[in-house]
């Protein structure tokens, strides 16, 4: 290999929405992973394969894990060509396995300059060229491509680095360690509600309303995606849960249970399975707690389908039971017995013409019955338009600006008494 290709080892980087990096560092403080560096969307940070592993099983907030295993600086597709050529490809897949390549442009460390590559698409197709060369002359084979499941699924990051008189720009070849976004925890069964928040998203904002054990309303509940997650972070109950109930060592959950760091070191193997076996037991404990409390999580929403929606949902975790739902207009919507409660709330955004008066008035309308019967509580909207938040008057006591996807949004706290 040349030798101005650098083997990474034990390097990382967890992706999760914009806004939550900070709580994504705490997971990451809280299972003792002490080297990292947040950037925007996400943090680089080194640890062992098992704690990355760990990771990945319970994070509520990163949608991805990249395992980062080599890194090069190139000027142009040719460059990249002839590093990649040289890399040591069958460490990462053989030629029987299928493979996928996305390639990621970056803004420079500094944030002063963007990745300057015409076409992502380009590269892609350039590091597929020299991985397939390289295994052909290798094998006599190649590997073929998978774009929808792929075996293993490649990432090419390019970013310029810091120096502001180079052309040079930074790549980096890691695998994905997920295979699939984590918010998909799994237990939606709503496949057509239409708007529903990303589980880690809305995992997010119940950690940034500092939630532990307080009454939770959410008056426009939809699916029911921030009350779900509040009942997982009381519980303690691993967000990947779906999946540990049906983890099996021979079926394809994550993509990390392909790769060769694991299925090649017997040591990690056998800490993996008590891993999984203590998180199975973590699971069943947290759902045998949460079924006990009565009281603790109140649903609201004016349509029919939204609500069944959500039943649908609970149902699937055999947590119908605990949770108190209406059937009301927000506007009016008043629940009893509610003292220091935390009501959450992501109103509807409106994509449709005529949406703007009404929802401007379905914001005041809100903003005066929290004002009137919510005293005591603290209270947290997740809105898309500014303009809607003004129509709330009430002072902001603190707002977050989050994505939603591509859509910039914010949360906005009012402390009612
Ligand atoms: C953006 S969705 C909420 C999505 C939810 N957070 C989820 O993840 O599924 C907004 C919800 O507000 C409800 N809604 C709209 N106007 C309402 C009103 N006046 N009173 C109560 N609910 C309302 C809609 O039916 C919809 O379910």
């Amino acid at each position: 290999m040349k030798k101005d290709i650098k083997k990474l080892t034990d390097q990382f980087f967890a992706v999760c929405p914009i806004g939550l990096e900070e709580i994504l560092a705490e997971e990451l403080q809280n299972m003792k992973i002490s080297e990292f560096e947040i950037r925007k969307g996400g943090i680089q940070f080194s640890c062992s394969n098992f704690k990355a592993i760990e990771l990945i099983l319970t994070t509520r907030i990163a949608s991805r894990v990249y395992k980062q295993l080599f890194q090069f600086e190139i000027q142009n597709e040719k460059n990249l060509y002839h590093h990649a050529k040289d890399i040591k490809w069958k460490s990462i897949l053989t030629p029987d396995e299928t493979f996928k390549i996305t390639t990621i442009q970056n803004r420079s460390q500094d944030g002063k300059k963007w990745s300057g590559f015409k076409s992502p698409l380009f590269l892609s197709q350039t590091l597929k060229d020299a991985l397939v060369d390289n295994l052909r002359n290798k094998y006599g084979e190649r590997p073929s491509v998978d774009k929808d499941r792929p075996d293993v699924s490649i990432i090419l990051h390019v970013e310029p680095v810091n120096d502001p008189e180079s052309k040079k720009e930074m790549a980096t070849i890691s695998v994905d360690m997920c295979g699939f976004s984590l918010h998909e925890r799994a237990y939606r069964k709503s496949r057509t509600f239409e708007a529903p928040l990303k589980e880690n998203l809305a995992a997010g904002i119940i950690k940034l309303t500092g939630y532990t054990d307080q009454v939770l309303i959410d008056p426009m509940c939809g699916s029911g995606t921030l009350l779900i997650e509040a009942m997982l972070i009381r519980a303690n109950i691993p967000a990947s849960f779906m999946r540990l109930r049906d983890y099996h060592p021979d079926h394809r959950e994550w993509d990390f249970q392909r790769h060769t760091y694991l299925t090649k070191d017997k040591y990690l193997l056998r800490d993996l399975d008590k891993l999984i076996k203590d998180l199975q037991k973590q699971v069943d404990i947290g759902f045998t707690n949460l079924k006990k409390l009565k009281n603790q999580f109140i649903a609201n929403d004016n349509s029919n389908d939204s609500i069944k929606q959500f039943i649908l949902n609970l149902r699937e975790l055999g947590l119908v039971s605990i949770v108190q739902i209406e059937n009301q207009d927000a506007a009016d919507f008043a629940p009893s017995n509610i003292e220091n409660a935390i009501v959450v709330t992501n109103p509807p955004y409106g994509d449709r013409l005529g949406d703007k008066k009404e929802l401007e008035e379905l914001y005041y309308k809100f903003g005066e019955n929290l004002k009137a019967n919510y005293k005591t509580c603290d209270a947290y909207i997740l809105a898309g338009e500014k303009e809607h938040l003004k129509k709330i008057s009430l002072r902001t006591s603190k707002k977050f600006v989050l994505y939603n996807g591509g859509i910039e949004t914010r949360l906005a706290k009012y402390e009612l008494y």
